[in-house]
């Protein structure tokens, strides 16, 4: 009987638990058995791994997070931990790894198949929805969803106070969800990586929109927006990621100070990763579970299932992670009709 192993790397967020059940219940049915590495990429350094079956699959179709746990590992993986992942993933009798993760899990995935030829196919997860060679990842549903509402309701406590709120999102390189919660939200005005502005630009536009007569402004930004005139942060150093930017909370000062309008900032964070999958994350993340399995049985190594207008394929690996998704002009200017 062959073996399937499955881990969760990188950021958690809604629709991994959906992944693992739909892996489990296919690979079963195919006559597979499925062991559930934990931690992501730590689970195989230090051989952390358990079966999975029905029993511990079964009611987890919409709770987030992930029963497997996570980690960070950044690429590239050192000579060690190349070497001591390959050794256990060989003793474990594992046939086939499934890795769901998003860009630095599927780039260390890459670095193992280069290495040792391990025979992994990834699953895409994102909520910044950066994987190429798809149209969505899984989790970016969610959080859209979850910021969008977060939007909702700080309008409506900016409209009763007359005040500017600042809304940062996540997003440190992509801004497609500033871009499609601010959209979904009615943002007067979306911050995104992809096109910088400065910010004289942005309080002209809070001026005039006031002086038409609007006494509140909605600005959504993600957190790695480029501002001209402002040092750009960095997020990356070594193995350490950082999240904080502090962009939202620079923003509303610089906007409060010369504009005088009332400003407030409202940072989005975490809040977006938590808690229950949308049903179209649900969907997709069970579909991209089940298309893994038929690839392993198919023997179609190296490979990332994709969503392409709404039918299941795969890409390389290679593809999904050589370049980010960014946001697409096309997308940008419907923004820009609300914006002006
Ligand atoms: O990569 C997903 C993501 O949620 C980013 O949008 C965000 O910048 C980052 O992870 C936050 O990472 P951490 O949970 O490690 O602070």
């Amino acid at each position: 009987m062959k073996k399937i192993g499955i881990l969760t790397g990188g950021a958690d967020c809604p629709g991994l638990n959906s992944v693992i059940r739909a892996v489990v219940r296919k690979a079963m049915q195919e006559g597979y058995v499925v062991t559930g590495i934990k931690n992501g990429w730590a689970g195989l350094i230090e051989n952390d791994m358990r079966i999975l079956d029905l029993r511990l699959t079964s009611g987890i179709l919409d709770r987030g997070g992930t029963i497997l746990g996570t980690s960070r590992f950044r690429p590239p993986l050192s000579p060690e931990h190349l070497r001591t992942i390959t050794e256990n993933f060989k003793r474990s009798g594992i046939d086939a790894l499934i890795a769901v993760g998003g860009e630095d899990t599927l780039k260390i995935a890459l670095e193992l198949i280069n290495y040792s030829s391990l025979p992994i196919i990834g699953v895409p997860k994102s909520i910044d929805n950066a994987l190429s060679g798809t149209d969505y990842a899984f989790g970016f549903d969610t959080a859209v969803n979850i910021a969008a509402e977060c939007i909702d309701r700080l309008h409506t406590t900016a409209e009763s106070h007359h005040r500017i709120i600042v809304i940062e999102v996540m997003g440190k390189y992509t801004g497609w969800i500033a871009l499609e919660a601010g959209i979904a939200g009615g943002a007067d005005i979306i911050l995104v990586p992809e096109y910088p502005i400065n910010m004289d630009e942005v309080c002209n536009a809070l001026t005039i929109r006031h002086k038409r007569g609007r006494s509140f402004s909605i600005l959504v930004v993600s957190e790695g927006a480029k501002i001209q005139g402002l040092p750009e942060t960095s997020f990356e150093e070594g193995q350490r990621l950082h999240r904080v930017s502090n962009i939202g909370e620079t923003l509303a000062n610089i906007i409060e100070e010369r504009t005088g309008y009332e400003t407030r900032v409202s940072v989005l964070g975490h809040i977006q990763r938590g808690g229950t999958p949308t049903a179209f994350d649900r969907i997709i993340s069970t579909r991209f579970g089940i298309k893994a399995v038929e690839l392993v049985k198919e023997g179609k190594f190296g490979k990332m299932v994709s969503l392409q207008e709404n039918k299941m394929h795969y890409v390389d690996i290679k593809v999904a992670v050589k370049k980010r998704k960014t946001v697409s002009d096309e997308f940008f200017q419907i923004a820009k009709v609300f914006m002006d």
